[in-house]
């Protein structure tokens, strides 16, 4: 029997994967492989909430996925699927919008923050989103959800929903904990350090498959402080790009920030800035070159999508069915 907690997390395809992806959510998914029941998927479906470019949204979705295998995912041993592969999401998705409020909807940051930069394109969908979320969680009964700062709102709200209904027909679904981790980093943007590092920052975000020159180039352009010390030291309130540098070596190397400190005792910033950009770039070579030769083998992709697609669907299925009985829904 597999006694496993379930744990279950998504990314959406609507940029290219970064550091702070990796440093931050799939490094630990790494970490966590057997530890627990994993499933894994790319978001798709949350992608179309804003305009995607076709040919862009397909080449994301499949680099994203050979990403999460160079990056140590073992698709032996985490379901790793397409979320619009797996018709349940949409189902339930549905099912779960008829009992989330209008009011817990208008409520979330993140419908708050997009429709204030999509004014021309605040769509259904957009202001739906959360239930789509509680649904893609629900589907798998998982334990945890291991999600980042900006997402736990949309966590709530799914428990809220899920206890919901669960008060109507009892017990369905079980409630997930969000899940913050406490090793992980979170990694700030290069040339905004009060900003997390996002593909909307371009200049301040590393790629994961980004040229080494570029990396060193963003890095060698990383603001440090203002001040004139030119030391490195960690104080994330005096120096929060020294300590965004530091936490990123620091989640590479493993070295503490004492160590740190002791390594670049007398160096400055011209010399802590460019061994940063080397360990990161020595840090994704692999992943980098792992990731394209994946890509390349379209025909072991497709083989991973289709598994993961199927052993979610079966999941995700004995979910929904309960769900419609509950309902009331005739069985087919
Ligand atoms: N909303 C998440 C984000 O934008 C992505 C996501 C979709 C997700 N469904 C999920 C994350 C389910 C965790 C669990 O980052």
């Amino acid at each position: 029997m597999d006694e496993k907690k379930v744990m279950l997390s998504g990314i959406q395809p609507s940029g290219d994967l970064h550091l702070g992806n990796y440093l931050g959510a799939i490094k630990n998914w790494v970490a966590r492989t057997d530890e627990f029941d994993n499933y894994y998927f790319m978001a798709d479906m949350h992608t179309i909430t804003v305009r995607q470019n076709p040919a862009d949204l397909r080449r994301r979705t499949l680099e994203q996925l050979a990403l999460y295998i160079a990056c140590g995912l073992d698709p032996e041993k985490n379901t790793l699927f397409i979320q619009s592969h797996v018709h349940q999401h949409a189902e339930l998705g549905w099912v779960l919008q008829c009992y989330t409020m209008f009011g817990e909807l208008s409520r979330m940051t993140q419908f708050k923050d997009k429709s204030a930069k999509h004014k021309e394109n605040i769509n259904g969908g957009l202001f739906a989103y959360p239930s789509l979320m509680a649904a893609d969680i629900l589907l798998y009964q998982p334990d945890f959800v291991p999600v980042g700062e900006d997402q736990k709102q949309h966590c709530e709200l799914t428990r809220d929903v899920a206890q919901r209904f669960n008060s109507v027909y009892g017990d369905v679904f079980k409630i997930p904990e969000p899940y913050i981790p406490k090793a992980g980093a979170r990694v700030m943007s290069l040339n905004a350090p009060d900003s997390k590092m996002s593909k909307s920052l371009p200049e301040g975000c590393i790629f994961l498959m980004e040229k080494p020159e570029d990396i060193q180039r963003k890095f060698k352009r990383a603001i440090t402080d203002s001040d004139t010390e030119n030391c490195v030291r960690y104080d994330p309130a005096a120096k929060p790009g020294v300590a965004n540098l530091m936490s990123i070596y620091s989640a590479i190397t493993g070295s503490t920030y004492e160590q740190i400190e002791a390594e670049f005792a007398g160096c400055g910033y011209g010399k802590f800035k460019p061994a940063v950009g080397d360990a990161v770039v020595e840090c994704l070579r692999p992943i980098r070159e792992e990731a394209t030769r994946i890509l390349a083998d379209k025909a072991y992709l497709e083989s991973v999508y289709k598994a993961g697609a199927e052993k979610a669907s079966y999941v995700a299925n004995k979910t929904l069915r309960k769900v419609y009985k509950k309902l009331g829904f005739v069985a087919r």
